[in-house]
């Protein structure tokens, strides 16, 4: 039986052409990144699609990397919470989550930042959740923050915090937020 061969694949990650070679094809998006590249800040949680603390962007929509298989992103655009921002200059979401103390352990936490950044762009696109009543609302409600980052768990339910946090960010015109 023939061994089976090396994967090759090329992710550009927070805009870094990485390329490695998989010796299985089977191995996720999310060790991918925190066991070849080091980037330890996406988290694994459950594993399973479940929580949310492996959300990462790839080509602009937000994903779960522990569901992906890194050998379908030949070729794709990878955003991790090391990409977002950088001490001294934070992406308006993570400075909305300290501002706000959205956090207790913070292990949720790179998941939610990543999720809420995708989500904010997917509701300004006019994408509707199954709490839209009217898609021209100048501002998304509570309610509809609550649903839109329903797949990301926090044990410390440090949820009050998390959605005033991703409030402070969705009042922002996205240009006074750059
Ligand atoms: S670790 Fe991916 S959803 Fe929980
Ligand atoms: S801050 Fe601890 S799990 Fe969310």
């Amino acid at each position: 039986m023939p061994a089976p061969s090396d994967h090759s694949i090329t992710l550009t990650v927070n805009g870094t052409a990485e390329t490695l070679t998989l010796p299985d094809p089977r191995v996720s998006l999310l060790d991918a990144l925190r066991q070849r590249l080091k980037l330890t800040g996406t988290k694994k949680g459950c594993d399973h699609g479940q929580c949310g603390a492996c959300t990462v962007i790839v080509n602009g929509r937000r994903i779960n990397s522990c569901l992906s298989l890194a050998v379908m992103h030949d070729g794709d655009q990878i955003t991790t919470i090391e990409g977002l921002g950088a001490p001294g200059a934070l992406a308006p979401m993570q400075a909305a989550f300290l501002h706000h103390d959205g956090f207790q352990c913070g292990y949720c936490t790179p998941g939610q930042i990543m999720s809420a950044t995708a989500m904010l762009d997917e509701a300004r696109a006019g994408w509707p959740s199954v709490v839209s009543g009217d898609l021209t609302a100048p501002s998304l409600s509570d309610d509809e923050i609550r649903e839109r980052m329903s797949g990301n768990l926090c044990r410390c339910a440090a949820y009050p915090n998390i959605v005033a946090a991703i409030r402070e960010v969705a009042d922002t015109a996205p240009e006074d937020a750059a």
